[in-house]
C-alpha cells in the first residue's frame, strides 16, 4: 500500500492546501497530513484545532486523515510506514527553502522521497499569512479558505457575522 505524508503548520488550510491535498490522494493509498506541533512559533489555531478543521475539510475524502507530530519528520514517517512526503510548490521563491528541505531530509533518511506538486495558479498567490492578515482586517476570504475555516477566522477575529 502506497502511503504519503504531506506535512505543515495548516494555520489554517487554505483552498491552495486543499487542492495538494485532494490531487495527493488520488497518487496514493493514504495521504497522512502531518500538522506540526512547533512551539517556537505561535500559531492563530491551536494544534487541535488545525487537526479539527483539516479533518472536517477532508471528511469527504476516505483515504485521507490529519493527524499531529512533534519532532523531525522523518522519523514520524518512519514509525508510520511512510516512504513519501508531499510538499506543494507556489513559486520559484518557495524552491530553495524547500529544496534545501528535501536534501536534508534525504541525508538522514535516504529511504524517503519528497514529491513536489506545482500549486494549482489560481492559488499560486495563497497562504496561510494572507489569509490571516485578510481576516484580520475584516476582508472576506471564502475564496481562498474552505468554508469552516473562513467561520472559525471570523470567531478568532471576533467578527461574528
Ligand atoms: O507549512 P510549513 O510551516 O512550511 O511546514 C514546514 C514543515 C512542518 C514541513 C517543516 O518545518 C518540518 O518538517 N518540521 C518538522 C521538523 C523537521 O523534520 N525538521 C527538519 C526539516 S529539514
Amino acid at each position: 500500500m502506497s502511503r504519503a505524508i504531506y506535512p505543515g503548520s495548516f494555520d489554517p488550510v487554505t483552498l491552495g492546501h486543499l487542492d495538494i491535498i485532494k490531487r495527493s490522494s488520488e497518487i496514493f493509498d493514504e495521504v497522512i497530513i502531518g500538522v506540526l506541533n512547533n512551539t517556537s512559533k505561535s500559531p492563530l489555531f491551536s494544534l487541535e484545532e488545525r487537526v479539527n478543521m483539516l479533518n472536517e475539510v477532508v471528511s469527504d475524502i476516505p483515504n485521507v486523515k490529519a493527524v499531529s507530530f512533534d519532532g523531525l519528520l522523518v522519523e514520524f514517517a518512519k514509525e508510520n510506514d511512510i516512504k513519501v512526503i508531499v510538499r506543494g510548490l507556489r513559486a520559484v521563491t518557495d524552491f530553495e527553502y524547500e529544496l534545501q528541505m528535501a536534501q536534508s531530509n534525504r541525508k538522514i533518511a535516504p529511504d524517503i522521497d519528497t514529491l513536489f506538486l506545482t500549486t494549482n495558479i489560481e492559488y499560486a498567490y495563497l497562504s496561510s499569512s494572507i489569509v490571516k492578515e485578510f481576516a484580520s482586517y475584516g476582508v472576506d476570504v471564502n475564496e481562498l479558505v474552505p468554508e469552516l475555516v473562513a467561520l472559525e477566522l471570523k470567531k478568532k477575529m471576533g467578527i461574528d457575522k
